[in-house]
């Protein structure tokens, strides 16, 4: 049986990483992007491609690549994100642009680029949102507002692409132990799920058919909120 086609946007760090290996894992052939030019990775069906999601053309030669190699797409995972904490009245213009730029124009353009590719045997798009979307607290304001974008997208593109049997799922992820938390003092790994809880999930919803529909998954430490 050909294999299944997954690609994840920011799929060779943190979570991303934890998510192509687990789809490699489950049988899936997965597109793992990075900004970074030459990522040495040699693991079985895992195809490195350098994406700057600021940059469109670099998205639609990813999907080109794809169409060549597979012609059709099951999975797409939009991962890649940035934050900047601090309180509002600090915030500039420019850190909101750098931010809704990454977060909800980088997941709008490849959602938009992986549609002709998803269409063709249905799929399914996971984005990985925030449980801030649900909780908020301060210093937040910009990642808030973009995750807020990013599940708004998400959960009217389940109500248009079902009928091209593409379904929509929102990933509400609290704390998650990576790199981002490394130099943030007041919290303990011990209190976050690990990349690999949440790659666990993103697999089971990626095998799931495609007459279940799932639009949010919420998912955090037992805390909920650190
Ligand atoms: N960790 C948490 O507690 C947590 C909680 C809720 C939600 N999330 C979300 O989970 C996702 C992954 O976070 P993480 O904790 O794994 O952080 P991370 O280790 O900093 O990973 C961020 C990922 O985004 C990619 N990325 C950032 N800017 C990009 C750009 N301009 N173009 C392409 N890729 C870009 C990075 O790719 P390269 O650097 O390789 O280019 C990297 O793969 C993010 O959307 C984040 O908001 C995280």
């Amino acid at each position: 049986m050909k294999k299944k086609v997954a690609v994840v946007i920011g799929g060779l760090k943190g979570i991303g990483k934890a998510i192509s290996l687990d789809l490699i894992d489950k049988g899936f052939i997965t597109y793992a992007t990075t900004r970074e030019k030459s990522a040495a990775v040699n693991i079985e069906n895992l195809v490195p491609v350098q994406v700057n999601v600021l940059n469109e053309k670099e998205i639609q030669d990813l999907f080109t690549l794809i169409s060549e190699q597979h012609g059709t797409l099951d999975v797409l995972v939009n991962n890649a994100g940035i934050g900047e904490f601090k309180a509002f009245e600090e915030f500039n213009s420019k850190e909101w642009e750098d931010v809704f730029r990454t977060n909800v124009f980088g997941m709008f353009h490849c959602t938009q680029n992986a549609f002709p590719l998803l269409k063709k045997r249905g799929g399914r798009i996971i984005n990985i949102s925030s449980f801030m979307t649900k909780r908020s607290l301060p210093t937040q304001s910009v990642y808030t507002a973009s995750k807020q974008a990013v599940s708004g997208l998400g959960n009217v593109l389940a109500e248009e692409w079902y009928k091209h049997h593409i379904f929509t799922t929102n990933i509400q992820l609290g704390a998650t132990y990576t790199d981002i938390w490394k130099d943030i003092e007041g919290f303990s790994s011990e209190d976050m799920l690990q990349a690999h809880d949440v790659a666990r999930v993103i697999s089971f919803v990626a095998m799931t058919p495609l007459h279940v529909r799932m639009d949010e998954i919420t998912l955090t430490p037992p805390k909920g909120v650190l």
